[in-house]
């Protein structure tokens, strides 16, 4: 297939770098001739007919904004093969003859749908700030939520020293532990609590007591949200209730999902959009865009559509180490 023209949209959460991916995707392709249309609010606007023609300029003073340009959504309906079918007809009739897929292992499942129903040519970039698709080691944004969170519990850390109090903080990542276990390490925290940990209040409550023992003036429980965000309020009863502690709870939420992308996210994004482009050209899909061993290259798209937790349980046990 020679490629001429690309359909580019963005899936799932936002995630900061998105812009950079965009902004890549549609620069390469311009440099090789090809046109680009930039799809608005995901599979939603696609099968709305939501088409913006991208240009040099539409990516212009893009690479420093959080969110994206195209804006996202999620969309169940895209789970249901009839809407899959319209939407590669809405794309052939445009006669766009490939669809760039920013997003996570949920998007990426809907479009491995399209190539194994339609045959329709697709390629993934993966962005969320969950780091949790399987087959890549890195999804764009990850970087930037961790900085906002380590800004964030830095100022916690201050007022917590100056009242001498515990908070529970929590962090976003839904079943993945990539945020809270980077993040515990990078804030000193005293505890790490994973999505599927069990929690031993008993033992929590020791280590925070063994620590004021031995002069400690505050204490950073980092909480990783799960399923269902809001936890460290069951947490911050038992403690209460069982053990006569009080520990402040604070949810860190979207502030972690928007501002400007870090260096490593705007390095990362700009090399994914541009080797998505590349991989186009040369009739390499359906593949997904990844890092592996540090290097940003293509995967078989059929190795990115399920979920993988990056769970390196000894950054636990290092936190808990190094904040002994
Ligand atoms: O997947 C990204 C993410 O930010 C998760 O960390 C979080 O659980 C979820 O999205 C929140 O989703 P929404 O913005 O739809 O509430």
């Amino acid at each position: 297939m020679s490629v001429s023209h690309i359909g580019l949209l963005c899936s799932g959460g936002d995630a900061p770098g998105m812009n950079c991916a965009i902004r890549a995707v549609v620069r390469t392709a311009i440099y090789n001739g090809i046109e680009v249309t930039g799809i608005k609010r995901g599979y939603a606007g696609l099968l709305r007919g939501e088409f913006q023609p991208m240009n040099l300029s539409s990516v212009g003073n893009i690479i420093q904004r959080g969110g994206t340009i195209l804006q996202t959504s999620r969309s169940p309906e895209f789970m249901k093969p009839e809407f899959r079918k319209k939407a590669v007809e809405i794309l052939r009739a445009q006669k766009i003859d490939a669809l760039i897929i920013i997003g996570g292992d949920g998007s990426f499942n809907g479009a491995m749908a399209m190539w194994n129903e339609h045959q329709y040519p697709v390629l993934g970039i993966p962005g969320t700030i969950d780091n949790d698709i399987s087959g890549t080691e890195y999804t764009i944004g990850f970087d930037t939520a961790v900085q906002t969170a380590i800004e964030a519990i830095d100022r916690i850390r201050d007022t917590a020293h100056s009242h001498g109090r515990t908070f529970l903080v929590e962090v976003m990542g839904r079943n993945s532990s990539s945020i809270a276990l980077k993040v515990g390490v990078c804030t000193g925290a005293e505890n790490i609590l994973l999505p599927h940990d069990k929690v031993v209040h008993k033992k929590l409550v020791d280590d925070i007591q063994r620590g004021m023992a031995r002069g400690k003036d505050s204490s950073i429980i980092i909480v990783a949200e799960g399923p269902v965000a809001g936890r460290s309020y069951d947490i911050q009863n038992v403690l209460k209730d069982l053990y006569h502690m009080d520990a402040h709870v604070s949810i860190l939420g979207h502030i972690q999902r928007g501002g400007s992308p870090t260096a490593d996210d705007r390095f990362i994004a700009s090399q994914m959009g541009n080797l998505a482009v590349q991989a186009l050209i040369e009739d390499k899909f359906p593949t997904v865009t990844v890092v592996q061993g540090g290097k940003v290259l293509l995967n078989d798209m059929q190795n990115c559509v399920t979920k993988a937790d990056h769970n390196f349980t000894e950054f636990q046990k290092l936190a808990e180490t190094l904040s002994i």
